[in-house]
């Protein structure tokens, strides 16, 4: 009897033997429960320091990849995308505490710390193998569009696009939010202030495509968050 065999790439192309076939499945299968052990995890580690910012992060991570979808990345991409956008600030484990809960401007020594998270963010992930390519995009999180911001200068598109993607996720979610020593903004501002930014600060076609679902959503979506929607600054 003629041993079956199911075809994977198409016709004519190569075909597995169904013992084969099924060990890669169960091979793609054990990858994936790794890759979001490891996403959970560390996502614990965020809690552990108080670095998470709740449903907002959710959500704004949901948002993210709707733009990384609309704007066409590969599956590949939107999976690094997801883990940047989740991931992006896990190098803070690293900043003391007095830092990172100063209510006050920080001194340019303590800033020029800070702003060394995403190198370090970049220094871990990069050793999980599977992660390498997300570790690139969470280190270049705080380039800025016209090249002032950092670790590179990298400017416009030379800013992997999942990096693009998240410094403007990251950067609402930040405006958003409220920490013990402020309050965070109504939606409304941080939209503009996104406007305002966009181009500069931001690539323009992410905060376009940001805003376009987004902004129609807002409203419930903080509104059910107990967030402030209206409330003066
Ligand atoms: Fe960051």
């Amino acid at each position: 009897m003629a041993e079956s065999r199911i075809p994977v790439l198409g016709e004519g192309a190569l075909s597995l033997r169904a013992p084969e076939f099924i060990r890669i499945k169960q091979l793609e299968e054990q990858t994936s429960a790794l890759r979001s052990s490891v996403i959970c995890a560390f996502n614990q580690l965020l809690d552990l320091k108080d670095l998470n910012t709740g449903v907002h992060s959710t959500r704004l991570a949901e948002w993210g990849m709707r733009v990384g979808q609309e704007l066409g990345l590969e599956e590949s991409a939107l999976q690094n995308l997801e883990v940047a956008a989740l991931l992006h600030d896990i190098g803070k484990v690293g900043i003391p505490d007095a830092i990172l809960r100063k209510p006050g401007k920080l001194e340019p020594e303590e800033y020029a710390l800070m702003k060394k998270h995403p190198e370090y963010g970049w220094a871990v992930l990069r050793m999980l193998p599977g992660f390498e390519r997300a570790a690139l995009d969470i280190l270049h999180h705080h380039e800025t569009f016209d090249g002032k911001g950092y670790p590179a200068g990298l400017k416009d598109t030379e800013i992997p696009v999942v990096s693009r993607i998240v410094c403007v996720i990251d950067a609402f979610d930040a405006m958003v939010s409220s920490r013990p020593y402020r309050k965070g903004l109504p939606h409304e501002e941080a939209v503009r202030r996104l406007k305002e930014a966009s181009g500069t600060q931001f690539d323009p076609v992410v905060v376009e495509c940001f805003l376009t679902f987004a902004q129609a959503e807002m409203a419930t979506v903080f509104a059910a968050a107990g967030t402030s929607v209206s409330s003066a600054l």
